[in-house]
């Protein structure tokens, strides 16, 4: 037998921004110089396990010293360019953990390291990293000059040097901000021009910290966009305060919306305009949220978020290029779907089956183990939710499986905790919600307060 608190009520502190704190640590290696004195300090405030695996990376690669690196804060000092790239004999060896972002944007870091320099440099990861695509990262830079060999299209995968690198004009075939990322990291090696071009929305975290550091990038359009990138240039590194994750949030903002009685504030969250694609969504939807805009400050925009239940809550459509708006959202909307009355749909997603896991077939097994209709497309779902709110559950507790994806993990808890579950659920594997947010647990008990006792 299950209870669903009676109340979530409280204020959070969210995790840095997996994307921004992973872009700061691993621009410690482009400096073009090694510091000795004034050395700059990155404070990073609850980094998730990813972040945590990238510092390692760098600081194994000696661009970054870690003074201290726990839950509660990560802080690290700059040392710079790395002096040993490792060789094609003993290549360094990289470990990326879980992190398919920070894969992805060193390989193209690497390429321009080793631009103009000898050295081999292995990236490594997890069984999930290592199932994930790798050859739509390395073809375009292996266009650009790069060597980069994948082991059939995964990890591990060995960026080798000396491979002078030529500014490239590309239209990716996909709105991806880790592709375009690596590129524009890689572009700082060129000596030129590059523009790259993107089909739909995507994040632009890596235009707004590069031209924090003194890079000449521009961005235009606003759902397609052209990055323009020049280099050679290195990074000036400066302090960043680095925002609370926008997809962290996402699971509070859909827990207020499904509980009957919830009231969550959150401060200093991110609002870039390229993340707010689940505001928006939920807003469609019906939810109350109250965004107060912090003053600016630096390069992301910041902001309180106050998210209340007890507005009705409609059926929503997520096809086109707004899946790709809303791609690391989509299994948390779908338990906010659940608890809609009516049919909402997910089309145009077919994304989601390549990232830590195959996101589709495991919303639509929790969404199915929890008793709830659910069809499965190729490219999505189609949710026939309700409105009804389960006060006690009872009945054997169904396990979800997560194939250890933090989303799916802390989707399950959202689906559980706001009631719209009809039998009691579980995930497999809550540990892994610490990928992107290790107090994620800590935070929906605190929220959750005292919980009543079952009734007899
Ligand atoms: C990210 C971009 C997105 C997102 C990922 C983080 C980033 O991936 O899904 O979690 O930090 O640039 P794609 O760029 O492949 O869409």
């Amino acid at each position: 037998m299950t209870v669903r608190p009676a109340r979530l009520a409280g204020e959070l502190t969210l995790p840095a921004s997996k994307s921004v704190a992973q872009r700061a640590l691993i621009a410690t290696a482009l400096t073009g110089r090694r510091f000795e004195k004034n050395a700059p300090v990155f404070r990073i405030d609850y980094p998730g396990a990813d972040v945590i695996s990238i510092a390692h990376a760098m600081a194994a690669l000696g661009s970054l010293e870690i003074e201290q690196a726990t839950d509660d804060v990560l802080i690290v000092r700059a040392l710079g360019t790395p002096t040993d790239l490792g060789s094609p004999e003993a290549p360094l060896v990289l470990d990326c953990g879980n992190s398919g972002t920070g894969m992805r944007l060193l390989m193209g870091a690497l390429a321009g390291l080793l631009a103009d320099r000898p050295g081999a440099v292995t990236l490594t990861g997890d069984a999930s990293l290592s199932a994930r695509p790798m050859e739509r990262v390395a073809f375009p830079l292996r266009r650009m000059g790069a060597r980069i060999e994948t082991a059939a299209g995964h990890a591990p995968l060995t960026v080798t040097g000396p491979a002078p690198l030529a500014p490239i004009d590309i239209a990716l075939p996909v709105p991806s901000a880790q592709i375009l990322t690596a590129l524009c990291l890689a572009a700082l090696a060129t000596d030129g021009t590059t523009t790259i071009d993107l089909p739909g929305p995507s994040r632009d975290h890596t235009e707004r910290f590069l031209a924090h550091c003194g890079v000449d990038i521009s961005r235009s359009g606003e759902t397609t966009t052209s990055t323009t990138i020049t280099g050679p240039a290195n990074l000036e590194l400066r302090s960043l305060d680095v925002p609370g994750d926008e997809s962290s949030a996402a699971f509070w903002l859909a827990a207020a919306a499904l509980h009957p009685d919830a009231e969550i504030t959150m401060r200093d969250v991110g609002l870039n305009p390229t993340r707010t694609a689940f505001l928006t969504a939920l807003h469609d939807m019906g939810a109350t949220i109250e965004i107060r805009p912090d003053a600016a400050t630096g390069p992301e925009p910041t902001g309180t978020l106050i998210a209340r239940s007890g507005a009705p809550l409609r059926p929503i459509v997520i096809e086109g290029l707004r899946s790709a708006d809303l791609i690391d959202e989509l299994p948390i909307l779908a338990v906010v779907m659940a608890g809609t009355p009516g049919t909402s749909t997910v089309r145009d997603a077919a994304e989601l089956r390549v990232k830590e896991s195959d996101r589709i077939t495991l919303t639509c097994e929790m969404l199915r183990a929890a008793g709830i209709d659910v069809i499965e497309h190729d490219d999505g779902f189609t949710i026939t939710g309700s409105d009804h709110r389960y006060l006690e559950t009872s009945g054997e507790v169904m396990r979800v499986r997560t194939d250890g994806d933090h989303r799916i993990a802390m989707a399950a808890a959202i689906l559980e905790v706001t009631g719209v579950a009809p039998r009691p659920i579980v995930a497999d594997d809550e540990a892994c919600a610490a990928v992107s947010y290790p107090r994620f647990f800590d935070d929906l008990a605190a929220l959750s307060g005292p919980r009543p006792a079952p009734a007899r």
